[in-house]
């Protein structure tokens, strides 16, 4: 591999998907943006419909708007979402945050199972989902020893036998991030559903750092339940709506937790008692944010005009080249790859870990204007975003994580970590 200055530059050249760029609001092209798995770009697009949104439909039609198309954008986006995930159009909502929507499918999945009260899931799971699953397992009354952590042996990733150990006959979930938001790993989504149905357990995954970046076939898999959010690889926007999937077969079985007239059967009748919908749309809870659910559309029509294969492909070649790099020019200075080796075990970050981590993240972020993100202890994250990240940026931030170590600026930085990393 051309590791230079040039080669990168040919590589740009050679990438079909480099003209996407151009569709997404760059103010400053000199910022290195490596945190598109945290919060997207505004695409072009989005910017334009929500100022019609805002002029055309709210300033103008007023509650009218209800009428047309706000009410049912839930399940209209959510339709498109499921090109995303593989998914059959009505398995799919939009609604409330990633944290809610697994609270209420987990609740619900474990209602169904009354004989089973044990979640499984693993110590590369997200901190938010640990909270919801102990939530959900003392709302429930079981017992917090109901929740079996499977460890990490190696720090990055888990095998599927490892999980197959802690599945057994009282398992009602096997509750999992697909792709770890820390070392990238991305757990075998039909392997690990099979071997979870074999012993009777449902399945929930987390697709936060999944959607967008690394294809799924979510019904084909007969995956039971995911959540994730919309404002990473989506670009969706800052607290964009997450989405909900349940697999066609499981719907009549679930009944959502937090009962809300928008789920309800008749929700402008007013009726005291409270009827679920009879599909999908039973979980939702109440009135959508139309503002910020609409913002989700231009940018879903983006990814799905570049095609989530082609997306996949230059990830792949995107974190195959940083591996290059890293290994060439940033292992000597103290840098360690804490990501998965092969590029199909990971999804579209990388991590490296450093002693300096955070004050190499800040200097990086205050002075050479590459913005990656930290996260504790020592990493590092180095998210790619194959519609907008170049080759040429990735090799232009190496040269600045290598001039941040050689001249120490992360000693400047030491003691602060900021609110929001
Ligand atoms: C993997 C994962 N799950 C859950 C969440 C929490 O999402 P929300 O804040 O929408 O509840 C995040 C947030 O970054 C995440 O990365």
């Amino acid at each position: 591999m051309d590791l230079t200055v040039a080669g990168a530059a040919a590589l740009d050249r050679a990438d079909e998907l480099a003209p996407f760029r151009q569709r997404f609001a760059i103010p400053d092209a000199r910022l290195i943006y490596l945190d598109g798995n945290s919060l997207g770009r505004l695409p072009l697009d989005t910017r334009a419909r929500l100022h019609a949104l805002l002029d055309e439909e709210w300033a103008d039609q007023l509650i009218r708007g209800w009428g047309n198309g706000w009410f049912e954008a839930a399940e209209r986006i959510g339709a498109k979402l499921a090109q995303v995930v593989g998914a059959l159009p009505h398995e799919v909502l939009l609604a409330d945050s990633t944290s809610v929507n697994l609270f209420k499918l987990c609740v619900a999945a474990l209602r169904a199972q009354p004989g089973r009260h044990v979640i499984v899931t693993d110590a590369l799971n997200f901190p938010s989902d640990l909270y919801v699953l102990q939530g959900v397992l003392q709302l429930l009354g079981h017992p917090p020893d109901a929740l079996r952590i499977v460890p990490a042996a190696d720090g990055l990733s888990v095998a599927p036998a490892a999980l197959a150990a802690a599945i057994d006959e009282h398992t009602a979930l096997v509750m999992l991030s697909h792709t770890a938001f820390k070392s990238g790993f991305v757990h075998p989504l039909a392997e690990i559903t099979a071997l979870a149905h074999a012993r009777g357990a449902l399945t929930l995954w987390d697709l936060s750092h999944t959607v967008g970046a690394v294809p799924v076939e979510l019904h084909a898999a007969h995956a039971d339940l995911a959540v994730g959010c919309s404002y990473k690889y989506l670009n969706g926007g800052p607290g964009a709506p997450a989405f909900l999937y349940v697999h066609e077969d499981l719907q009549a079985r679930l009944q959502n937790p937090i009962q809300g007239w928008i789920g309800q059967l008749d929700p402008f009748a007013f009726e005291p008692d409270y009827v679920p919908q009879t599909d999908l749309r039973k979980f939702l809870t109440g009135t959508p944010p139309v503002l910020s659910l609409m913002a989700i559309e231009p940018a879903l029509d983006l990814l799905l005009e570049a095609g989530l294969a082609r997306v996949r492909a230059k990830s792949m070649r995107q974190t195959e080249y940083l591996v290059a790099l890293w290994e060439q020019q940033l292992q000597p200075l103290g840098y360690r790859l804490q990501s998965p080796r092969n590029p199909q075990q990971r999804g579209s970050h990388i991590s490296l870990g450093h002693e300096h981590a955070l004050g190499i993240d800040r200097a990086l972020i205050e002075e050479l204007n590459v913005l990656p993100d930290f996260r504790a202890p020592d990493n590092l994250r180095l998210g790619i975003a194959p519609l907008y990240n170049t080759f040429s940026e990735l090799h232009a931030a190496v040269q600045h994580m290598r001039t941040v170590v050689l001249e120490q600026r992360y000693l400047k930085y030491q003691q602060q970590r900021p609110l929001v990393t």
